[in-house]
């Protein structure tokens, strides 16, 4: 069946992921990508299917409900995936309002505009909404977050999404529009954006800079490869039950250090340096303010409700990583420049 599919965010990490996935399995849908390329959208990711006769690209903010309005008007998108919004939880800190202009009021103007061009009963539309775990809050030494986890954001990142989470729901509980809601854990993989911790300690190796660990290391989190939350969309958007939340995850917890030394271990081994030079370059710094200790996700219901798991291990999964950071230095070169440096002096010359 024919489909058009609005992809917001499609130029930065999880996003970029999601539109290849689209593209090539589904030659039948057209895949509109929105995105207003902020720092972190990079039309790089996405030079090998750029020129697909499915796909096509649009420069604009989710913000700006004329042109949301305009692109909905012009292809009657089927299908909202929507993934555009401030992600990192550092930039959150010294920056809220950003982080409240993108996640909350461009994902509300996206609403509005799938409520106003989707006629009831909305036959065949789904907005479907990318989330985070971050929304539950932190946890102690035990437990999960399931789907029945209550609400409690802790930064103001996930207090952004939370907000963005309770609109999607209030738009499908008021006016009846067809939503499901996913969770996802922590993702890794290649495009990530050089803030994030493994992307940002594979580029320190590199250039044999200082590896800052936030706090004492000990907090936790769960980590999924980004082509295994991609799938995980792909199979929400087609199988899953309007008005539904999912969690993803990969029953993968970390605690920061001991992934950090791990990932030390392999970037010796592939950079032909002596094991332990890359630890070498650890080094304890101020803790992040409100540093949630703990996430870890129950994705049962995916597992149980679609058939999802994830399918590679972590060593696994890191090990590619690290292959493609490696094998891709123009691209860790190209957006480690500009904005992103001034940004980089703002967050570590001050630690
Ligand atoms: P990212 O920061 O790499 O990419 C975000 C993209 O959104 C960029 O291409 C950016 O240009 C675009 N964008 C930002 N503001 C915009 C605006 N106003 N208008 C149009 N486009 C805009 O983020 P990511 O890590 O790929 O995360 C994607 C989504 O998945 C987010 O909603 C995030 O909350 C969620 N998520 C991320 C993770 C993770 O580990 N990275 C885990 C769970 C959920
Ligand atoms: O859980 C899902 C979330 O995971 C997503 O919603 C967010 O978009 C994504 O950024 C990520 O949030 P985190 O804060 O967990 O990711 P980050 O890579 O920033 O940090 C991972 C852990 O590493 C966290 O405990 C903080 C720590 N850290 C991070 C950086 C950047 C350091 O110790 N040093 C660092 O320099």
């Amino acid at each position: 069946m024919k489909k058009t599919i609005l992809i917001t965010g499609g130029a930065g990490f999880i996003g970029s992921h999601v539109v290849r996935l689209m593209v090539n399995k589904y030659p039948d849908y057209r895949i509109i990508n929105v995105d207003n390329l902020t720092y972190a959208g990079n039309l790089e990711n996405l030079t090998d299917i750029e020129n697909k006769s499915n796909y096509q690209f649009i420069k604009a903010d989710i913000v700006d409900s004329e042109a949301v309005f305009g692109i909905f008007e012009k292809y009657g998108p089927d299908v909202v995936m929507h993934l555009a919004a401030e992600s990192h939880v550092d930039r959150s800190i010294s920056n809220p309002l950003d982080f409240v202009r993108t996640n909350v009021t461009g994902t509300v103007n996206l609403l509005n505009a799938a409520k106003h061009f989707w006629e009831k009963p909305f036959e065949g539309s789904l907005f479907y909404h990318i989330s985070t775990d971050e929304v539950y809050g932190s946890l102690g030494e035990e437990g999960l977050f399931t789907e029945e986890t209550p609400y409690d954001p802790r930064s103001p990142y996930s207090a952004s999404k939370a907000a963005s989470d309770h609109f999607v729901r209030a738009y499908h509980h008021t006016y009846g529009l067809p939503v499901i809601i996913s969770n996802c854990s922590n993702n890794y993989g290649p495009n990530q954006f050089p803030e994030k911790l493994i992307p940002l300690f594979i580029h320190n190796i590199i250039q044999k800079k200082p590896l800052p660990v936030y706090g004492k290391g000990e907090n936790v989190r769960d980590w999924l490869y980004v082509e295994d939350h991609a799938e995980a969309i792909d199979l929400i958007m087609h199988k899953g039950k309007t008005g539904e939340t999912y969690n993803i995850g990969g029953h993968n917890e970390w605690k920061n250090i001991e992934l950090i030394r791990l990932l030390c271990k392999v970037m010796d081994k592939k950079l032909g340096r002596e094991a332990g030079t890359s630890e070498g370059l650890i080094q304890f710094v101020k803790d992040r303010a409100g540093h949630d200790l703990r996430y870890a996700i129950d994705a049962a219901k995916l597992q149980k409700e679609l058939g999802w798991k994830p399918s590679l291990d972590f060593e696994q999964g890191l090990e590619k990583t690290v292959e493609w950071y490696l094998s891709n230095k123009d691209w860790l070169d190209s957006v480690t420049s500009g904005d992103y440096l001034n940004y980089y002096r703002e967050q570590y010359e001050k630690r």
